[in-house]
């Protein structure tokens, strides 16, 4: 894609070519040789820590909640709509007001096809050509893009690699008058760090204090696709309770682990500026940005969801984190445990991630490399624990075996 000649990039729009290039990374997994190895061990063992994808049955208690409302129960059941009944907003508002700890009212949420329609329609309502937009790298694939479809000007800001927190004082160093918006993630994708109400009040606090100076709000964008996803004792806290001028992003896609089911929605923070004006601009953007509200059987599903707490098994979760961690320490990897998400973020044990995962792939595992997630320094890599306790089992001699042959010297 990024060898585009001049008539390619002429049928095309300048911003998909600026996306084209910044995608390369991730989109030049498919190609590689590594990944292709995959397609050889269908129907044979091996493990798939690639994406956070179900490799197992989703729990019963979820397909029949979607097989319920599939088939109409009045004429106008497949009629427009962009909200769930008033049972399921008030089951919404229940579980989101009990998590964040902020009173969200029902015109404070706008649902949506999950967290990268969230996402989109935020920066969108917000967001004006040049603007720029700070996000937090390592991070997951698609903030630069995200912000370039906007038409603002992405803004990278490094995480500190040895503690996978926030630095505030890059944070601070990165703000200048052009700055609208800063997208944060807790639990963060793919460090599984969650950030703790220190640091969000430090940011809260820096982004404060840049709106008073340049006398018009920074927003949050908080993307919280992971907030059901936490380890205890770790608490998740979301930014909207330190910060008011927060968009909150989630999306049931994570704790459902069912990603090909679309719903989510964004939630104002209830003390933002120009709230009723928000809202509408936010309403309006989701709507007329291809209409991206779930199906309606999904939005009359939520109620049942949320009031019967359903979700995957993140005790199975928590086991593959604790067996993995356990192995990978032992056989000499480095990282730091995650503390919530789907995901643990390995340092490479060679510099050629490609070359590590070629090591991996030949004996049956799949990991994503880790500059697929723009990281500041090093060679790391993903691995998803949505992968089954089978699959767990199976890569731990892969991953003590490839370590050992590479320290080594045999590859
Ligand atoms: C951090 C983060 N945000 C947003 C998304 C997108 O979520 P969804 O599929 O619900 O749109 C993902 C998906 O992996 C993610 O990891």
């Amino acid at each position: 894609m990024q060898n585009l000649g001049e008539s390619e990039r002429e049928a095309i729009s300048s911003v998909v070519v600026k996306v084209f290039t910044i995608e390369q990374r991730f989109y030049s997994i498919w190609n590689s040789k590594w990944y292709n190895r995959l397609a050889d061990f269908e129907g044979k063992k091996h493990a798939n820590f690639l994406f956070g994808n179900p490799t197992e049955m989703a729990p019963q208690q979820m397909i029949d909640v979607f097989a319920q409302y599939i088939t109409p129960k009045r004429p106008d059941w497949y009629a427009y709509r962009s909200t769930p009944e008033k049972s399921g907003i008030e089951a919404v508002l229940k579980r989101l007001n009990e998590r964040v700890n902020v009173q969200f009212s029902k015109e404070d949420v706008c649902f949506t096809n999950g967290a990268f329609a969230g996402l989109f329609s935020s920066l969108r309502t917000v967001t004006n050509p040049g603007d720029e937009v700070i996000f937090f790298a390592p991070c997951w694939f698609f903030y630069d893009s995200i912000i370039t479809f906007c038409e603002g000007t992405p803004v990278k800001v490094d995480l500190d690699m040895k503690t996978n927190d926030i630095d505030l004082s890059a944070l601070r160093a990165a703000i200048t008058s052009k700055t609208r918006a800063v997208i944060i993630n807790s639990p963060h994708n793919p460090t599984g760090k969650v950030y703790s109400a220190e640091t969000l009040q430090g940011v809260a606090d820096i982004l404060r204090k840049a709106s008073q100076t340049q006398k018009r709000s920074i927003y949050l964008i908080s993307d919280e696709a992971y907030s059901r996803i936490v380890f205890e004792p770790t608490k998740f806290q979301s930014p909207v309770a330190f910060y008011e001028n927060t968009f909150l992003v989630f999306t049931y896609t994570k704790s459902l682990l069912a990603p090909g089911r679309r719903v989510g929605y964004v939630a104002i923070s209830p003390k933002m500026n120009h709230i009723k004006l928000l809202r509408q601009a936010l309403n309006t953007t989701i709507t007329t940005i291809c209409y991206s509200v779930p199906n309606a059987d999904v939005l009359y599903g939520l109620a049942d969801l949320e009031n019967n707490n359903i979700s995957v098994d993140f005790e199975a979760l928590r086991r593959r984190r604790d067996i993995l961690c356990e192995t990978l320490h032992k056989a000499g990897y480095e990282f730091q445990k995650p503390e919530g998400t789907l995901y643990i973020w390995v340092k490479c044990p060679i510099n050629s991630e490609d070359d590590f995962c070629d090591a991996l792939s030949v004996e049956g595992v799949f990991v994503v490399p880790g500059n697929a997630f723009f990281p500041p320094t090093g060679s790391w890599f993903r691995i998803c624990l949505s992968a089954s306790d089978e699959m767990v089992k199976y890569s731990i001699p892969v991953f003590q075996k490839v370590i050992k042959a590479l320290k080594g010297g045999a590859l």
